[in-house]
């Protein structure tokens, strides 16, 4: 059992979603996904790297022949700001003909996101959609095409289950939110 309240270098975050929480929105998603990809090979292209707890959890309920990509992403700005500033590196993965489904872990402008679609339709995928463990919808920046969302939450910074603060809190099983 984690804590309700744990500290990561200078601040204090409390419990907000438990792992069991996550994981049917993990289930639910990847339902979803075996029925709109039925006869299809999907490509999962996993962000680095905050997406790889949640896409590895998500393949393993996705019962249709797969394939596994991953690519990076990186915005930069404060530790729990972003700039709108985004890096990607897509490691040479072949876009074209294949249907594309981008494993993301949270978004917040969706800034990042449209980065990649940006980037990838350019290769012309036979489809391209995109799937995430956590939204903040009321962050946004820019309009952004999110197929599948796992838990949509309100604008504040959260830890845990991928996502860090600093880099620390990635190996967290439940998600927590910053304690002011
Ligand atoms: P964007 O603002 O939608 O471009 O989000 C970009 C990236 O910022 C996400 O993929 C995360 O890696 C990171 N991010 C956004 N919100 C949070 C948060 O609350 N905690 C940790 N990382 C976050």
């Amino acid at each position: 059992m984690q804590e309700e309240k744990i500290i990561i270098k200078d601040k204090r975050f409390r419990k907000f979603i438990e792992k069991s929480e996550i994981d049917n929105a993990v289930h639910k998603i990847a339902k979803r996904i075996n029925a709109d990809y039925e006869g299809k090979t999907p490509t999962f292209l996993v962000v680095l790297k905050g997406a790889m707890p949640f896409a590895a959890d998500l393949i393993r309920y996705v019962n249709l022949p797969c394939e596994l990509e991953v690519m990076s992403a990186k915005s930069y700005g404060t530790n729990i700001s972003s700039s709108g500033e985004v890096k990607l590196a897509d490691f040479g993965v072949k876009f074209a003909g294949k249907d594309i489904i981008i494993v993301e872990d949270i978004v917040d402008t969706g800034l990042t996101l449209k980065a990649l679609y940006n980037n990838i339709n350019v290769h012309n995928p036979a489809s391209l959609a995109a799937a995430a463990i956590l939204s903040k919808p009321d962050s946004r920046e820019v309009e952004v095409d999110l197929k599948y969302t796992g838990i949509e939450i309100p604008p504040y910074f959260v830890v845990g289950y991928g996502l860090d603060y600093a880099e620390y809190g990635r190996n967290l099983p439940d998600i927590y939110i910053l304690d002011n």
